[in-house]
């Protein structure tokens, strides 16, 4: 690319911006530049651009930069070295903001928690094929301000992955791709409460990142009590309820057909809404799927599901099936938080559906774990005979019955390097006395570090 005019900037080099007010001579530069070195704005080894260049952006003569940049290198500023270009000096920077430390997650040897799948399985190159083939053929508009719902062709395979893989009645005009499950439950949590709700119903057990997201909507979680069947139906209240119907987090229990049918009724009778978080929907390791409840009246049900379990967690990518009458407040709603989700992510996973390559991983993914599982049940039985298993139909977690208090277990297990939950952690209201039980993720430790993680939880439990 040729210069159009003496001022006009190059497109060779690297930008730099400098507090230049009125005059643009020698003396303005130095005290500009040594004003972005002294505050640490430019950290030493920062590369400037080569005088030729910056001479161009500020429209200045190249003698100006040149003798700017000779002083500052003759006061210990800059270094100049033949054929690596000008760099600021190393030297003690003293700290511009005194930092407080963030506190530090305690690192563990091995990690048996619920939440996260084995990261090292994450289909690198099947993604990348999909990435190839979606880039290059999407259209201009794909990469501008676009439709706050998500991309078609992403709302398109997802309406019919859902309704063949979970049975959700899903229409891609009603189909919302947000940011994680979270942002799901962030912007029905502002809809509900600018439509006047006040109180939302969540399953006793789950997670209070969860609960907190409701909260910071201005709306009160009530716990509801869970038992063998799933949630206590009967029970719910509020204008909205939030349930895990395929598989209780962290019980493992599925949602009884009495109980979601009386969940139905409850939302039909009192106009609430309810919130269907399909989590794992996908790994269900005995034969009885379990179907989406959304299906049984998708007025009143809004699905949710996510990548987080089925494909990694930093996606950050989620879907909501929404009610056609909420879905004019929620578009409002994702507008106001971020227009809409990064879209080339969302080419990449719908062509990565239409190729075949997400049910193939996660059918490889349900063996994987589904093997996981057998191995620590099977361990167990051998060295650990004491304990009880529970919720091993589904998941990526197991619920262990112990005999002794679940949280010096926690607290052994931690001494020793392997993270594990109580089911407390879980519980909205803690009570330390409550069914002592530990929450089990096999899905976690990459393959390597698995036969580890469970030796030192059979030995927690045996002692
Ligand atoms: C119960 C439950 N809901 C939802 C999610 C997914 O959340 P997100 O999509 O925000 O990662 C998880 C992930 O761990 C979960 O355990």
């Amino acid at each position: 690319m040729g210069d159009s005019g003496a001022n006009s900037a190059t497109a060779v080099g690297a930008d730099l911006h400098l507090d230049l007010a009125g005059r643009r001579g020698r003396g303005e530069l130095v005290q500009a530049l040594h004003e972005s070195i002294s505050s640490g704005r430019l950290a030493p080894g920062t590369r400037l651009p080569s005088s030729r260049t910056l001479a161009k952006d500020l429209g200045v003569a190249r003698n100006t930069v040149a003798d700017a940049y000779g002083q500052l290198v003759a006061e210990g500023w800059l270094t100049a070295r033949q054929g690596s270009g000008t760099e600021v000096a190393s030297r003690e920077t003293p700290s511009p903001v005194p930092r407080t430390p963030l506190p530090e997650a305690k690192k563990f040897r091995y990690d048996l928690t619920p939440g996260t799948p084995d990261l090292s399985t994450f289909p690198r190159g099947e993604w990348l094929a999909a990435a190839r083939k979606a880039l290059p053929s999407a259209p201009n508009e794909a990469f501008g301000y676009g439709d706050p719902r998500g991309r078609i062709e992403l709302r398109r395979t997802l309406a019919d992955y859902l309704a063949r893989a979970r049975g959700v009645r899903a229409d891609p005009e009603l189909i919302l791709v947000c940011s994680g499950y979270v942002q799901a439950l962030s912007l029905l949590g502002a809809v509900l409460r600018a439509q006047g709700a006040k109180s939302l119903s969540v399953e006793e057990f789950g997670y209070d990142l969860h609960w907190d997201v409701i909260r910071s909507r201005g709306l009160e979680p009530v716990p509801i009590a869970v038992d063998e069947h799933g949630v206590r139906a009967e029970l719910l209240s509020g204008e909205a309820a939030l349930l895990t119907p395929a598989h209780q987090m962290p019980t493992g229990v599925p949602l009884a057909p009495h109980r979601r049918t009386a969940a139905v009724e409850w939302a039909r009778s009192t106009g609430a809404v309810l919130i269907e978080d399909d989590y794992d929907g996908e790994f269900r390791y005995d034969r009885q799927t379990v179907g989406a409840l959304q299906a049984l009246d998708p007025e009143r049900v809004v699905y949710t599901g996510t990548a987080s379990k089925s494909l990694a967690p930093g996606l950050r990518l989620a879907w909501m099936v929404v009610p056609q009458r909420l879905m004019e407040p929620v578009l409002a709603a994702k507008r106001t938080a971020d227009l809409q989700t990064a879209t080339l992510d969302q080419l990449t996973l719908a062509e990565f559906i239409a190729s075949g390559y997400y049910d193939r991983h996660v059918r490889r993914s349900r063996l994987h774990y589904r093997r996981r599982r057998d191995r620590l049940v099977e361990l167990l039985a051998v060295r650990a005979p004491g304990v009880r298993v529970a919720g091993i139909a589904a998941g990526m977690h197991v619920l262990l019955d112990v005999p002794g208090d679940a949280q010096d277990m926690v607290d052994r297990a931690a001494r020793q390097g392997l993270q594990v939950a109580s089911l407390d952690r879980y519980r909205f209201t803690s009570d330390p006395s409550a069914r002592q039980a530990l929450v089990v993720g096999y899905g976690t430790p990459p393959d390597h570090s698995y036969a580890g993680a469970l030796d030192l939880l059979c030995q927690v439990l045996s002692v």
